[in-house]
């Protein structure tokens, strides 16, 4: 969609402890009240780490064959409510969730851990978790700020960078949104927690962990039908699985489906930046076992 009239971008603001744009929490009354049903997947990630990824292979493992238009008819973001959004041009995600006629229901969150409405827990759904390595999920997010209107402008890519490190980005601080979710996976036994590098390096082993979670078991056929349709390439070429329909990002600028790749960050950090980034991440994340790998 061409020359609509756009809203200006969005301010951050100090939304309990998290930094967030109105977007997200317009609706908090009905995101708080929200009622998850046993069978509902949350699919958790902080934003650029491979969510739309693993939404659209939960997508095809539950509803590959059963629904099959459903891959050309929605777009991915229909599919998989972004439960907290509410961006106007579109119902509110907690509508779209209730309004889902499948099941089970595949949702989608970028809030931290602390955030998530509690009927999630009290029903002890299953959560997805994906984490990327802090690098490329900086880079990632620099460039989906760029051409996505619905979020703050992102300056330039040094100043970005120390935002990032400050924590002052939409859904707030990189450390404490991995950091956090990891710590709940220690009590929680119903968390998958998965790694953006590990999907790239080899999409069959972590397809395999993801069916063992979910209880499934696709056949070897289904299973590479799956992986096929997952790939970088498959997946940008896919206009439902792309966000080439979305009309407040411009493509022009940056496309949704980017690189996909890790390591990209090298392109983008200069000696001195990643030296700086180094140091003041091994303070932040001083007191996790959580480990990222940011080559493969
Ligand atoms: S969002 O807006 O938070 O939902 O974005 P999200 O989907 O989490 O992240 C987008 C990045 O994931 C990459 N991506 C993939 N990489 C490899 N393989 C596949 N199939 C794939 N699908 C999406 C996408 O390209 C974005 O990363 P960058 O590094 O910007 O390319």
């Amino acid at each position: 969609m061409e020359n609509m009239e756009l809203p200006p971008r969005p301010k951050l603001f100090d939304f309990h402890g998290v930094s967030m744009t109105h977007y997200f929490t317009d609706n908090w009354e009905n995101i708080q009240n929200f009622q998850a049903r046993p069978d509902d997947i949350l699919i958790a990630t902080y934003p650029k780490a491979g969510t739309t990824w693993v939404s659209y292979i939960l997508d095809l493992l539950y509803f590959g064959q059963t629904a099959p238009e459903r891959q050309t008819s929605l777009p991915i973001y229909e599919r998989v409510p972004f439960l907290e959004s509410d961006f106007h041009i579109l119902p509110p995600g907690t509508e779209l969730a209730d309004k889902l006629s499948t099941s089970p229901r595949l949702i989608k969150t970028h809030l931290p851990v602390q955030l998530v409405p509690k009927s999630f827990w009290e029903q002890n759904c299953r959560v997805v978790y994906v984490a990327r390595n802090a690098k490329d999920n900086a880079v990632s997010y620099f460039h989906f700020d760029r051409m996505n209107q619905a979020d703050p402008e992102p300056g330039d890519w040094n100043n970005y960078l120390q935002r990032f490190m400050d924590g002052k980005m939409v859904f707030g601080s990189w450390y404490d949104h991995v950091t956090g979710w990891w710590e709940k996976k220690q009590t929680h036994s119903k968390i998958l927690y998965l790694f953006y590098e590990d999907m790239v390096e080899d999409t069959g082993r972590e397809l395999d962990r993801l069916c063992s979670f979910l209880g499934l078991s696709p056949s070897t056929e289904e299973k590479e039908r799956v992986r096929g349709g997952v790939q970088f390439d498959t997946m940008k070429k896919n206009s439902m699985a792309n966000y080439s329909t979305d009309p407040v990002m411009d493509f022009k600028i940056s496309p949704f489906m980017r690189k996909g790749k890790v390591g990209d960050w090298k392109n983008h950090f200069t000696v001195a930046q990643s030296e700086q980034f180094d140091e003041d991440y091994k303070k932040k994340m001083e007191n996790t076992q959580l480990r990222f790998r940011t080559t493969i």
